[in-house]
């Protein structure tokens, strides 16, 4: 069994997109663990509360050192067997202690095709903004392995869709998080599938 712990700061959408593919049986072997905000008031949380799944408000502001905050969110992780970290909307650098720890064992996915338009700054509507100030013809999503920097990891899945003449940055996004939901579960499935594997053989 594959054990999800999410990660989020806002709504939460593509962690419910990831809870419909496991009701689903689209994502079989995996079940979520542990929801974690840094927002007391984030719909993730309310969404896991929801879902009956353990949601905890955990946040660097809650403590006097990173140190602290590093040892509260292991110290969470471990107590509820997580095997996969994946970032649903975390506006938050992930700790390089819990990177070190979860080495290719956390994912993130990006509404952009990385490595264009991602890194510090790029993220939510200022992605869409910069997509059409660049003219593309094209953006995307993009879901990664995450590392001690944003956005930089290898890169785990991309899709792309077209970006139409007269596009603004609330329609592409609308496009984008689409993509976003289908092709999260596309690379869990299929980080299930080769971790399982590796497991098995
Ligand atoms: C999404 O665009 C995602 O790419 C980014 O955060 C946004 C909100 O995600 N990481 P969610 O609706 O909270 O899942």
């Amino acid at each position: 069994m594959l054990q999800l712990a999410v990660l989020g700061s806002g709504r939460g959408s593509n962690f419910q997109a990831i809870l419909h593919a496991i009701d689903e049986g689209r994502l079989p072997s995996t079940r979520v663990c542990l929801v974690i905000s840094n927002n007391s008031d984030a719909g993730i949380l309310a969404l896991a509360r929801s879902a009956g799944i353990p949601a905890l408000h955990v946040s660097q502001k809650q403590f006097p050192t990173e140190e602290a905050f590093t040892d509260a969110l292991l110290m969470e992780l471990q107590r509820h067997g997580a095997g996969l970290i994946v970032l649903a909307g975390y506006m938050k650098r992930v700790p390089p202690r819990v990177v070190r720890q979860y080495r290719g064992r956390i994912l993130n996915i990006h509404p952009a095709l990385l490595p264009k338009f991602g890194g510090q700054g790029m993220y939510g509507h200022h992605v869409h903004e910069a997509v059409i100030a660049a003219r593309e013809r094209e953006s995307g999503a993009t879901v990664h392995v995450v590392d001690e920097e944003y956005d930089r990891g290898p890169i785990v899945l991309q899709r792309t869709v077209a970006v139409a003449p007269g596009e603004t940055p609330q329609s592409l996004a609308a496009k984008v998080l689409e993509v976003e939901h289908a092709l999260y579960v596309d690379a869990i499935r299929q980080y299930a599938d080769r971790v399982l594997q590796h497991h098995q053989t």
